[in-house]
């Protein structure tokens, strides 16, 4: 008779339209079985896929952690995210209290403030202000004439207008002259807008997708179609410029506490400059991430059953002084970089995390490269793709997808 385990943990997985994924994740999970941890002791961890339910505040939570991709634009689960973060002390990835007050324009702050290369931006009036009964005496009191022009030509054409809030591309557009500049800003309505100096002719564009104490720095090609958008690529940065990236998109996760974040980077030169950083819960899709995929998955278990089984507690307290105190300290832009990563390893646990999947989940990559091998991923990526493109379709992006995906075989064989 097998042993009953000491402990049993329950993972929560809040969805929005994605089946991948989550079958995915199910299907590693199962395929682990019970983990014992380094005392020896045995843990079942299992998931459920949570439903949307009325709920008392004070009503117990019984997981021990969720992952989300849904209260970003869902209003009722994420009060039910917070209301398990504050009163049941519920593990999540995202701290839904940052994420929801921190967008994009708290993550340029933020950066601008560490020294961070963040293009010259202006956050400029409403186009049209809210509706709101006190707004006309607001209006004419407060709200000055102001010249976008002079602003726009300040920064220097072509520049990019885009909401303080974005994500998605959702009103963003490439500003070439001034007959642009007001097209853009009239359509901009009830959006409130960044002008933002555009990096001409860059190099690269990364995007880094952090997992826990995991990041990938992936090439980015935002020009291509979804499926074509992150290339295979490895050596697409130097060294340096590699450790740069790496350090910044640490260091603004572990400064906001975001643990499932993606970053984009602009690379001109031996520049770096940030432009986008706050992607709480982003697309981890197959059909987007392909090659990418078994590493996204396996990360995305590794973090959840590091933090359930060592009993990580979720870090509400942003200690933005310690940040702060290097910010304003008389190093270079290098020493800062070093000395903000050594917070970041703090915040992650880095060390103790590596230590954690060593030891207690030696087999997890060959259980990955296993299942990436067998006809249950294949099925995964057959069911994806009929859902995700047309009939005429499904040939070609199959094999686009198992092309990238043998890649990854070769890649990471199995190891016996
Ligand atoms: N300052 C900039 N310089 C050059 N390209 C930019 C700049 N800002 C945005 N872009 C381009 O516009 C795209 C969308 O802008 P981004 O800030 O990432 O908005 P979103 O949050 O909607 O993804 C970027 O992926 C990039 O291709
Ligand atoms: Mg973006």
């Amino acid at each position: 008779m097998a042993s009953q385990p000491d402990t049993l943990h329950l993972i929560g997985l809040l969805l929005g339209a994605e089946e991948d994924w989550p079958r995915a994740f199910e299907e590693l999970l199962g395929r682990l079985g019970p983990i014992q941890a380094a005392d020896g002791t045995k843990h079942e961890v299992t998931s459920q896929r949570l439903t949307i339910e009325p709920f008392d505040l004070r009503q117990e939570v019984r997981h021990d952690l969720v992952i989300d991709r849904l209260a970003y634009w869902y209003y009722h689960p994420r009060e039910w995210l917070k209301k398990a973060a504050l009163v049941n002390g519920t593990y999540l990835l995202n701290s839904p209290f940052t994420f929801q007050s921190m967008e994009k324009h708290s993550a340029y702050c933020a950066m601008l403030r560490l020294g961070l290369k963040v293009p010259e931006t202006v956050l400029v009036p409403y186009k049209h202000p809210v509706d709101n009964a006190r707004w006309a005496y607001t209006a004419a009191k407060y709200n000055r004439p102001f010249d976008l022009d002079a602003i726009a030509e300040k920064l220097g054409y072509p520049l990019f207008m885009k909401p303080f809030d974005g994500g998605g591309w959702r009103g963003v557009s490439k500003v070439r002259n001034r007959d642009e500049l007001h097209l853009a800003y009239d359509e901009s309505g009830e959006m409130l807008m960044h002008l933002q100096e555009s990096i001409e002719g860059y190099d690269v564009f990364a995007r880094s997708l952090t997992i826990g104490a995991e990041t990938m720095v992936m090439h980015f090609r935002p020009e291509l179609p979804m499926h074509d958008r992150y290339a295979v690529d490895h050596d697409f940065l130097t060294a340096e410029t590699g450790s740069e990236v790496l350090a910044i998109a640490r260091l603004i996760n572990a400064f906001f506490r975001w643990e499932f974040n993606s970053c984009e980077v602009l690379v001109r030169g031996t520049e770096v400059h940030p432009i986008d950083y706050a992607n709480a819960c982003p697309d981890i899709a197959i059909t987007s991430l392909h090659y990418y995929f078994p590493w996204a998955i396996s990360a995305l278990l590794k973090w959840s059953l590091f933090c359930t089984l060592t009993g990580r507690r979720p870090r509400l307290d942003l200690e933005t002084a310690k940040y702060f105190e290097i910010a304003d300290s008389q190093r270079s832009y290098a020493e800062k970089l070093t000395a903000y990563a050594a917070l970041s390893e703090a915040y992650f646990q880095t060390e103790r995390y590596r230590d954690f999947c060593a030891t207690v989940l030696p087999d997890l990559d060959d259980v990955v490269a296993e299942w990436v091998a067998s006809p249950q991923f294949d099925g995964l990526l057959v069911d994806t793709v009929r859902a995700t493109y047309p009939q005429a379709e499904h040939d070609r992006f199959l094999g686009h997808f198992r092309g990238l995906l043998d890649i990854w075989r070769t890649d990471h064989p199995i190891r016996f």
